[in-house]
């Protein structure tokens, strides 16, 4: 038998037992006549002492273990005399009687420990060590304890978990598709889904009424810290639904995670606000609400007051830093500095702080008089000990992305950001079509199978942009944890919306034909959501990328350095797919 015991389980109560360990020497060190030993699995470490005294062979035989070695051991449990308190087994070890080396190791290329001496591309291959690290593999267990409770709320809730193809052709969700080559169908490709989406209506048509998937979605994408080109979506559907039916079950999926992972319970309903409602008060569609600083329009207080950057602005904001008046010259550069930085691009910064007699002293004085600055002290809510921060701009969209950038920076700066505090809303009422310059059409803002709400329908032939969809996302501190809509079930409005995005009625019949005709043979009401199990898990761990609760994911360049892949094919292989390379990247 390799084990009786696992290594994280013995205590003082199995003090004079004799068990079997088996695993990893996570440490070796000699100390006059004894030699410790950590023993290390996924369950934990134990101490191991081996005594010269009474077996001298064994103590030699300990002293070759390196570290990583794989060992089985026999011995008695004793309680120690100076208990580890930081330690689950610490108040044990085990006095060896009989010693197996089952594996030699070489020595790893960096240290086993939770605070490794290696770089993340080290780590990345040899991520099979890398996961032996207590950190990353309790980042993948409550990723586990997640999957778990999603799927036994969603069952209890009468949800039934369908796998649906991942050799499809194209589904739209807006970024570039994986292809792969047919080789029995030469010179035809099947797209990797980016998400099951049309395959989950259909099951609607079906008549599944509740369809959830726990599943591996596909997109190639520029990579950032919360995006991964394969990752996890936990996608659901239901059948007879409205919007407030689909909210109310993912809040309540939501808050039995919070509870489950997290101990937490909410009691409160999830704020709802709608899309232009965030825009206006935090100039983005995922706000962090773990902090106020709502954005302020100053626009019509302080454009025409003489100071040349208002007077030629469409749009001027301010938000209110509590007690940040005390900010150095230097600390506001570096604001100056952080706002002006090209991926935000703001042309400068204003700010004014309200000093202890309630006066404001701005950096354009000589433009306000004292008048306007009360007023906007007062609009801002601002109090003595606050810094006022603003920003202005030609396009309204822009500035207030740059103000909610800055918003964060400040949330960040003064510790407003806890990792350890959960702020979820629901955004609504987002717009259904979004207008893109470059290309002189519209794009669908989440899919084209979203549906408009009712009594906008009314606008798409005259002003398309400003139809509200049935369309929702969930936030949490500012991440865009899911996302979803109330579908179209209607042939001929689903047609209407293809035409609107610019598609002929061969090209919608070629992509899309299957769908359409499935709704005409009685679709369902519908509608669903999917979630990012990745960046959800990572929120939960309190990890800055969604890397970390991946096993084995792929670094910024799309890359998994321990595979090696993507890779060359072997020339008979592309022959045997039909394929020939023309640009070869040196
Ligand atoms: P959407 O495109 O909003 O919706 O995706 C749903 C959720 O998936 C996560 N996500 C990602 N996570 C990691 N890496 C990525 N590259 C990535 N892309 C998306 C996000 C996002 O909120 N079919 C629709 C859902 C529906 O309408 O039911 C869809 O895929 O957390």
């Amino acid at each position: 038998m390799y084990r009786t015991k696992t290594c994280g389980e013995l205590r003082a109560a199995d003090a004079e037992q004799t068990v079997t360990l088996a695993g990893w020497v996570h440490k070796n060190r000699r100390m006059g006549g004894m030699t410790f030993v950590d023993i290390r699995d996924r369950y934990g470490l134990t101490q191991l002492v081996f005594n010269r005294e009474t077996h001298a062979d064994l103590c030699d035989k300990a002293n070759t273990l390196g570290r990583e070695y794989v060992i089985r051991v026999t011995g008695r449990v004793k309680n120690r005399q100076n208990p580890n308190e930081y330690l689950p087994t610490g108040a044990i070890e085990v006095i060896v009687t009989e010693l197996d080396l089952l594996n030699p190791a070489d020595t790893p290329p960096f240290t086993i420990e939770d605070d490794t001496d290696g770089g993340e591309e080290l780590r990345m291959k040899y991520r099979y060590l890398d996961l032996r690290r207590k950190v990353v593999r309790e980042n993948l267990e409550l990723r586990h304890r997640m999957t778990m409770e999603v799927r036994r709320y969603l069952d209890q809730q009468g949800f039934m978990e369908v796998e649906t193809p991942m050799l499809i052709s194209s589904t739209p969700e807006g970024a570039r598709d994986f292809v792969v080559p047919s080789r029995m169908n030469p010179g035809q490709f099947y797209a990797l889904p980016q998400s099951p989406q049309t395959f989950k209506q259909l099951l609607m048509v079906s008549g599944f009424d509740r369809y959830f998937q726990i599943v591996k979605c596909f997109r190639d994408e520029d990579l950032r810290a919360d995006r991964q080109p394969e990752f996890t979506q936990i996608d659901c559907e239901m059948s007879f639904v409205e919007q407030d039916d689909v909210l109310n079950l993912f809040e309540g999926m939501s808050k039995h995670l919070f509870y489950t992972l997290r101990g937490m319970e909410i009691t409160e309903p999830f704020p709802r606000i709608t899309w232009h409602e965030a825009m206006k008060d935090y100039g983005s569609d995922k706000p962090d609400m773990r902090f106020g600083m709502k954005l302020v329009e100053l626009t019509n207080l302080l454009r025409g007051q003489g100071f040349p950057v208002f007077d030629t602005a469409t749009y001027i904001g301010g938000i209110c830093a509590k007690g940040a008046a005390g900010y150095t010259r230097r600390q506001i550069d570096a604001l100056t500095d952080f706002v002006k930085r090209p991926q935000i691009g703001a042309k400068g910064l204003v700010y004014a702080r309200i000093e202890a007699d309630g006066t404001v002293r701005s950096s354009i004085d000589k433009f306000l008089p004292q008048a306007v600055l009360q007023q906007m002290k007062e609009t801002l809510a601002a109090q003595t000990g606050d810094l006022l921060l603003i920003l202005s701009g030609e396009n309204t969209t822009k500035t207030r992305k740059q103000l909610s950038e800055l918003r964060l920076e400040m949330g960040n700066q003064l510790g407003l950001r806890n990792k350890d505090t959960f702020a979820c809303l629901w955004i609504t009422d987002f717009p259904l079509l979004e207008w893109n310059e470059q290309d002189q059409r519209y794009y669908a803002m989440h899919h084209p199978f979203t549906s408009p709400k009712p009594e906008d329908i009314y606008l798409l032939d005259t002003r398309p942009e400003e139809v509200r969809a049935n369309a929702y996302d969930m936030v949490i501190n500012g991440v865009e944890i899911g996302g979803g809509s109330i579908r179209i079930h209607d042939s001929a409005l689903q047609n209407k919306m293809f035409r609107l995005l610019g598609f002929t009625q061969e090209q919608a019949q070629a992509q899309f034909g299957f769908l359409m005709n499935a709704f005409k043979y009685g679709a369902p009401p519908h509608g669903g959501l999917a979630y990012g199990l990745d960046r959800w898990a990572s929120l939960f761990a309190g990890l800055d990328s969604i890397r970390d609760c991946i096993a084995f994911p792929k670094n910024n360049s799309g890359r998994d350095v321990m595979i090696d892949a993507p890779s060359a094919i072997e020339p008979s292989q592309l022959n045997e797919l039909n394929l020939s390379v023309t640009h070869h990247a040196h």
